[in-house]
């Protein structure tokens, strides 16, 4: 169907994996995973945590990539070859959801390029006289600068989406992944070594069962959703590039693996630094892009590694954002026959319009029934959009596709694949029931 003949592939099975990895490795890990587990029980909620990815999250990303690499099409274009009917319903789900959180992704993205600059001009001076919450509140304010970050930002995502498969997106993860790795190996050492960094490792991991509740669960499994950019078709998308002959289920288990283990890592480089210059180890965006600046600018060198660290930040978004592009523009890839340029262009432009309102509700002056525009966005997408994609899909493989599913994650039978049977009753019955609680839970605005 689609316009220049062959589909794309991946290099290879690395490709693949760093490239999913790379969407699921994002604000996600770096940002929200440590003050989420910091809040909720520390070591205990890792516990939790890591069950729930390994169960839930890897049944639901192997379905994913199974649905997307039979039919070798977009989340649209997959289930209606697959199925038909209805069923199209969920991979247009995925795509607006797609559409919807590179909105505002890109707007904090844009942040991270922001900082990476400040960082050598002036934010460490704030910092040091406890102002970096001032910096934080002038840069927002202004729309006109946050939009001009998010385009830079935008601008990044379109060049990598538009090369395509294995010239763009798997050649610059290749590059990417790696280097965020090391940034974050770099990271960790510095703030271990901090004097009163074992407070912080104390804080963040030390298991408190007591703070173990079923909202804690709930939490895992939401946060286990958006980590592994699962529900919206990233990875069928990303899993219809794959050829026939890689086995899938040994991918995802590396995919959940390196997800789950850089989110660990952040919270080595986030709570020992804070903890150790007596820092409100605070939440939320406040952790990143407040309190960290304070933290570097007490550092000898405090200007290389708050830039290390939003560069860390800065790769960790971006890859995340070629995927959400990429749903995007292999709709109209595959579905309306459009070229990629084109594709990558116009509605890498069109997501950036919609991101505006959100850079602008940043000022607190645009709110829709009670919240910002950005929230808003984050809601519908996260708490709608997700859950309900991830949903339907365990479902389709549990109840409707499965012995398509299983030929497919076997290849075609030539590959013994010896938890399958357990894999389609996750599909068929844990995953949907813990996702339709999640979701209900979640429709609390
Ligand atoms: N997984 C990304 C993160 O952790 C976010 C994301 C969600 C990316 C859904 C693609 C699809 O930040």
């Amino acid at each position: 169907m689609s316009n220049n003949g062959e589909r794309e592939q991946w290099g290879s099975k690395i490709g693949f994996i760093l490239a999913a990895a790379g969407s699921a490795i994002g604000l996600g890990n770096i940002w929200r995973f440590p003050y989420i587990t910091g809040q909720n029980g520390g070591g205990a909620f890792v516990v939790v945590y890591v069950a729930i990815v390994f169960i839930i999250g890897f049944s639901v990303m192997l379905a994913e990539v199974a649905i997307g690499r039979r039919a070798q099409l977009n989340a649209v274009g997959s289930f209606k070859k697959l199925k038909g009917g209805a069923w199209a319903i969920v991979g247009w789900m995925g795509v607006a959801a797609g559409f919807i959180i590179l909105s505002y992704y890109g707007v904090i993205g844009g942040w991270t390029i922001k900082y990476i600059i400040s960082s050598w001009t002036g934010l460490m001076e704030a910092g040091a006289a406890g102002k970096a919450g001032d910096v934080f509140g002038g840069f927002v304010s202004n729309t006109f600068q946050v939009v001009f970050y998010q385009a830079l930002f935008m601008l990044a995502t379109i060049w990598v989406v538009y090369r395509g498969i294995g010239e763009g997106i798997e050649k610059y993860c290749k590059i990417l992944m790696p280097a965020l790795f090391v940034i974050l190996l770099i990271l960790i050492a510095r703030s271990l070594t901090l004097d009163g960094a074992g407070k912080g490792v104390e804080f963040y991991l030390k298991p408190d069962l007591s703070k173990i509740t079923g909202d804690t669960v709930l939490a895992a499994l939401g946060q286990a959703f958006f980590s592994l950019s699962l529900g919206m078709g990233c990875m069928i998308t990303y899993g219809s590039y794959l050829n026939k002959e890689t086995t899938i289920p040994s991918a995802v288990v590396q995919i959940c693996f390196l997800d789950t283990m850089v989110a660990l890592l952040a919270g080595l480089v986030i709570f020992p630094a804070a903890f150790a210059f007596g820092v409100e180890a605070g939440a939320g965006a406040g952790l990143t892009f407040v309190t960290l600046p304070s933290v570097f600018s007490k550092m000898p060198g405090g200007p290389l590694w708050s830039s290390l660290f939003f560069l860390l930040v800065f790769i960790a978004a971006l890859t995340s954002a070629i995927s959400l592009l990429e749903v995007v523009a292999a709709y109209f890839i595959d579905e309306m026959n459009w070229g990629r340029q084109k594709a990558a262009w116009l509605m890498g432009l069109a997501i950036f319009l919609l991101g505006i309102p959100s850079a602008y509700s940043l000022t607190g002056n645009f709110k829709i029934a009670g919240k910002d525009f950005l929230d808003a966005a984050d809601f519908l997408a996260s708490n709608i959009l997700l859950p309900l994609g991830g949903l339907f899909i365990a479902l389709f493989v549990g109840w409707i596709w499965t012995e398509g599913a299983r030929k497919e994650v076997s290849n075609d039978g030539t590959y013994h694949f010896n938890i399958m049977e357990a894999w389609i009753w996750v599909c068929r019955t844990i995953a949907p029931i813990a996702i339709a609680i999640i979701f209900w839970q979640g429709l609390r605005w």
